[in-house]
């Protein structure tokens, strides 16, 4: 489990794993308000392993407060994962957290949004991506709902999580609206990753996904609601679909990292989700991903391969 995040205390730690103090030298401006293989026990002749990906060497630690002192040192690179498989995969390829997103609802489940998404699918994702042993923090998604009803089912489902699931961190999308509800979590030890700008699971609300920022009205009520996320505690927050200008100087101006998708490049880090990295996708992929491969085609070619191997006798390769 990480640590009470709540006061930023900004420490270097280098590759030696030694700490020196070193806050960032961040402008406050205030213009608002506030791989495991055979669990079946079968061998193969190929093992299909994650562990030919290179390991690049970065010291990566699990905890809230590596993540937020990455800030102004290097950029932060987060990756989403669903499963033990995924999970190893991304882990190994090195990333600073991994987020289990209720993107799981459109990614692997096969919804249009992530609002089917209940707390029972991110406890039974969390455990499966848990089971895979990161080296990194394990961020869990709170689903659609939950920080709604009361602040006793909020505190009930974030315990769950990181009880049941093994998350380290919780993520909880929104602004000021909820940040008095993340101060008293983050007060009961809980650590709160934010979520400001594009919001999914207010996508039938606001009527489909847009950028967000792009008048001086919304760029304003964007940075209070980051202001009041790091004043509640948040050890790192998720911008999406930020205009990028505005981003940009967004995490100039807050002392936790802010982590962008879809806002550009000039954030403290990055995160995607991995499906879309990977082209292994059976819907829409956002137009600012930069696929990597094209799983769906590998995968389609191999299949189809064995299938024709099966049916027309031909050996297994
Ligand atoms: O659910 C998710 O994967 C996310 C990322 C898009 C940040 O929230």
């Amino acid at each position: 489990m990480s640590e009470d995040n709540r006061k930023p205390v900004n420490k270097e730690v280098s590759t030696d794993g030694t700490s020196k103090d070193s806050s960032p030298k961040v402008k406050r401006v205030r213009t608002s308000s506030r791989a495991k293989q055979g669990s079946r026990g079968r061998t193969t002749q190929t093992k299909p392993s994650v562990k030919s990906i290179a390991k690049p060497n970065f010291n990566v630690e699990p905890t809230t407060s590596f993540v937020r002192n990455l800030k102004g040192k290097r950029p932060i690179v987060g990756l989403t994962a669903y499963d033990t498989i995924m999970a190893s995969a991304v882990s190994q390829a090195n990333v600073d957290f991994i987020l289990v997103g209720d993107s799981l609802g459109t990614t692997v489940l096969g919804f249009d949004t992530t609002i089917p998404v209940t707390i029972d699918d991110m406890i039974r994702h969390t455990a499966a991506v848990r089971r895979a042993n990161p080296h990194c923090l394990l961020v869990a998604d709170l689903p659609f709902g939950e920080a709604s009803l009361s602040f006793d089912r909020l505190l009930d489902s974030c315990r769950k999580l990181l009880q049941q699931g093994g998350a380290d961190a919780i993520k909880i999308e929104g602004g000021r609206d909820v940040a008095d509800d993340i101060e008293k979590l983050v007060a009961t030890g809980i650590p709160v990753m934010g979520h400001i700008g594009l919001l999914p699971q207010t996508v039938k609300a606001i009527g489909g996904y847009r950028k967000f920022g792009e008048t001086k009205e919304e760029a304003e009520s964007i940075y209070t609601d980051a202001i009041t996320l790091e004043e509640a505690g948040c050890f790192a927050i998720i911008a999406e679909m930020l205009d990028q200008q505005v981003a940009n100087k967004l995490s100039k101006q807050i002392l936790p990292p802010l982590i962008g998708i879809g806002c550009g490049d000039g954030c403290d880090g990055q995160i995607l989700v991995t499906t879309d990295v990977l082209g292994w996708s059976h819907g829409q992929v956002p137009k600012f991903v930069k696929p990597y491969l094209n799983m769906n085609k590998l995968v389609s070619d191999a299949l189809g391969k064995y299938v024709d191997d099966v049916r027309f006798k031909k050996e297994n390769s």
